[in-house]
């Protein structure tokens, strides 16, 4: 089944975002859902998903991402082609508008699976990507947020998509955690951890700390429950299980399976998350 799913990210939310974050994962949904519909790769379905969260402010990734230490962005996203395997990453960059689409220009580059800092930057210019002055990524609340110690407003974005030949993709982006030191990486800029797609075993995208999920390899620890047996709704909830029994911590979880069934779980008070597959119109959870 063609299908694609989205998630905002977990966390806790102000009743006042809530219906402004659900608008936004149904336009990512539809900006997907646009790619596949045309015929196009589920690669290209989630970069577009992902792009327009990372353009909202409401969101912590690109544009809105929260702030370190030293009050300045450093952004990690990856994805992953479930077809050939082939799969990009950057890490603790700034100053680009879409981290999504410099991890494409690294899978399309080929030559490293994970590129940081000021030589992932770079690869900008090359790919003819959107590039801005670093403070541009911070918005007022954000500012505020780090002034006051505060708990971000949004969290980590993520699509995972299977197209009309049966491929399967997954893409993640996120500012990482407030307060964070400068070079700190978490597990949206990890294959196997925050990101993963294999035809064969299905795709998928996580949202919580990073320092558990990467420790649990959560999105391939999931995939691998489907490969045994579990259906999709199953292995998001076995996951995230797992994660709070072995580590303390709570998160969410988006899935395919091989066939295109959604899983979605959270085990914390809330994740905007919303998808479309073919049999109907975009479904946005609450
Ligand atoms: N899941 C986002 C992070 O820990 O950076």
């Amino acid at each position: 089944m063609t299908v694609i799913a989205v998630h905002g990210g977990a966390g806790a939310e102000s009743p006042a975002d809530r219906p402004a974050r659900r608008d936004g994962v149904a336009r990512a949904v539809e900006a997907g859902w646009a790619v596949l519909d045309a015929g196009g790769h589920a690669l290209d379905a989630v970069i577009a998903a992902v792009a327009v969260l990372e353009d909202d402010p409401l969101f912590n990734a690109g544009l809105g991402s929260v702030l370190t230490v030293e009050g300045v962005v450093e952004m990690d996203a990856s994805l992953m082609a479930g077809d050939t395997l082939q799969a990009g990453a950057v890490g603790a960059v700034t100053g680009v508008r879409n981290p999504v689409r410099l991890a494409r220009a690294v899978l399309d580059e080929g030559r490293e699976v994970f590129l940081v800092g000021e030589p992932a930057e770079r690869l900008a210019g090359r790919h003819g990507l959107a590039t801005c002055a670093p403070d541009a990524l911070i918005t007022e609340e954000a500012r505020r947020r780090w002034r006051e110690r505060l708990a971000p407003g949004g969290e980590t974005v993520g699509a995972v998509a299977r197209d009309t030949a049966g491929r399967l993709a997954a893409a993640t982006s996120t500012g990482g955690v407030t307060g964070k030191r400068r070079g700190r990486l978490g597990d949206s800029a990890v294959i196997g951890a925050g990101t993963y797609a294999d035809d064969t075993l299905g795709a998928g995208s996580a949202t919580g700390p990073g320092e558990a999920i990467i420790r649990l390899c959560l999105v391939r620890t999931a995939l691998e429950l489907i490969a045994r047996g579990a259906d999709a709704p199953g292995a998001a909830a076995e996951s995230l299980a797992l994660l709070q029994r072995r580590l303390g911590a709570t998160a969410g979880i988006i899935l395919l399976d091989p066939r295109g069934q959604v899983g979605m779980a959270r085990t914390t008070e809330s994740m905007p998350a919303a998808y479309r597959s073919a049999t109907g119109a975009t479904v946005v959870l609450d």
